[in-house]
């Protein structure tokens, strides 16, 4: 049986998503994958891993442009193996409350890459977060951390129950 090489990446302007990745790569590393986690601006050898998961923050509804980009460029490589898809979006409980299905264009984009999943996780809007439309989410209250680590690890346990399996067969 071989170790999984996992390419982690992610498209995050102000670094929520990025914490995200970084939890999952940690997770797989646990797990016994051979995980990187790279910023999807950064990514490019895609054909030296196994898998890859990929992520997107969210914002008017579509993807951080670097995810959007990288999964233009290597949608080759990456129909060719396992994909997992996350976004990290809603300032609300609604992530950790059920499924909050992809974005448009990701629903499209995970069909077109042949995503094995795509999981919402909630995103971060603090007093941290720079930006006029943060500070006017953050004035109605509508900010706050809805990340969720427990969602998250167990996501990646699953990953990387996946990716294993898949190992050794
Ligand atoms: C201007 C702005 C627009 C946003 N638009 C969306 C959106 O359309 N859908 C959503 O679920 N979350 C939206 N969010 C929340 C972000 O996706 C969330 O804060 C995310 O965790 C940011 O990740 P990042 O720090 O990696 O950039 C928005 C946040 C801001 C500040």
């Amino acid at each position: 049986m071989t170790t999984p090489r996992v390419l982690v990446t992610y498209g995050s302007r102000h670094g929520a998503t990025a914490g995200i990745a970084e939890q999952i790569g940690a997770t797989l590393r646990a797990d016994g994958c051979d995980a990187d986690v790279v910023p999807a601006g950064s990514a490019a050898d895609v054909a030296a891993y196994d898998a890859v998961v990929l992520g997107g923050a969210l914002y008017a509804g579509r993807w951080h442009a670097d995810a959007r980009r990288f999964a233009r460029r290597h949608g080759g490589e990456l129909a060719d193996r396992p994909v997992f898809l996350f976004s990290s979006g809603p300032i609300d409980d609604s992530a950790a409350k059920g499924e909050v299905p992809p974005a448009p264009g990701v629903a499209r984009l995970a069909a077109r890459l042949g995503a094995r999943e795509h999981v919402t996780f909630g995103g971060s809007v603090t007093a941290e977060t720079p930006g006029w439309l943060a500070r006017q989410l953050l004035r109605r209250g509508h900010g706050g951390d809805f990340r969720d680590p427990e969602r998250v690890r167990s996501w990646a346990h699953h990953v990387a129950a996946d990716l294993n399996e898949a190992e050794s067969d």
